[in-house]
């Protein structure tokens, strides 16, 4: 074993027992009610490590990196917290958070807290989209067939992928029906890909500059591409006047694992 291993599996073993001290402390919010209830916020928060973090030596990266573990464990109590490493796929931000939360103010005392903190001081916020979860608006109007179709399990990460999404005025003065038609004509052209890509729908008119935060688990990112091309043909792309822009991609970590890697 070379001394740079030695060294990752000491790092590796620091930060093991930091969390554990931290987590055995606080209990862990209903996420599973979080993370499938409608009326829940989603916040997505990237951020950018300054380059001063670079230079600092070892102890002092995981004194910093323990104060973002101890923030976080502590509003898991409230919010369902996943965390992405953007770094290496994306040139917006070196790492994301995903928050949910029944109450905004929650969310934003959490990542005051964040930015507050120690580790807070190397960060620069540099996208930040807000959105709620909602009942399905279209899918209770479906065939009892595309109903079941779209219960099928899809398999999870690890790519993530967030894209903001800006309709036309247009889209919002059509009737319910013309939209449920168009929204039905999208679900189909999607299907084929319902296995391979998981999805989850945050609607933002609003609460942000754009309408809806579309996020996206796959292993397979050519899958997500082939998709994204199949929905493009379909009428109701014709009403997306903002997709992405910024397109947010990364891959879904644990907190000791995107911690482990900013340590390095
Ligand atoms: C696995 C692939 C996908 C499937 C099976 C799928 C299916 C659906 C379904 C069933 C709805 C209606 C939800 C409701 O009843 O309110 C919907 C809405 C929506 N989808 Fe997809 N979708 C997929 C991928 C995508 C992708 C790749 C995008 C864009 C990047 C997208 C953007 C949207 C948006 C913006 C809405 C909301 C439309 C509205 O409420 O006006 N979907 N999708």
């Amino acid at each position: 074993m070379n001394r740079k291993s030695v060294r990752a599996i000491g790092i590796a073993c620091v930060l093991f027992m930091l969390g554990w001290l931290t987590a055995a402390t606080v209990s862990a919010a209903d996420r599973e009610k979080l993370l499938s209830d409608p009326g829940v916020y989603g916040t997505f928060a990237a951020f950018r490590i300054e380059t001063d973090w670079g230079k600092l030596d070892q102890a002092t990266r995981i004194a910093n990196l323990t104060s973002f573990r101890g923030v976080v464990e502590q509003h898991r109590e409230k919010l369902a917290i996943d965390t992405y490493l953007m770094r290496g796929l994306s040139d917006h931000a070196d790492f994301m958070l995903r928050v949910h939360g029944a109450e905004l103010k929650d969310t934003q005392q959490f990542l005051v807290d964040l930015q507050n903190s120690a580790f807070g001081r190397y960060l620069t916020s540099v996208v930040l989209l807000n959105g709620l979860t909602k009942k399905p608006n279209y899918v209770p109007g479906f065939s009892e067939q595309l109903k079941s179709d779209l219960k099928g399990p899809s398999e999870s990460g690890p790519y993530v992928m967030v894209l903001p999404i800006r309709k036309d005025t247009e889209w919002w003065s059509l009737s319910q029906e013309k939209r449920a038609a168009m929204v039905q004509e999208h679900t189909e052209a999607a299907l084929p890909y319902q296995k391979t890509v998981k999805r989850k729908l945050y609607h933002s008119t609003g609460l942000d500059d754009f309408d809806f935060i579309t996020y996206f688990e796959t292993a397979k990112p050519e899958e997500f591409h082939s998709l994204i091309l199949a929905l493009n043909k379909v009428k109701e792309a014709r009403h997306n006047r903002r997709m992405g822009n910024p397109t947010l991609m990364g891959t879904v970590r644990s907190l000791d694992q995107l911690i482990e890697v900013l340590a390095q």
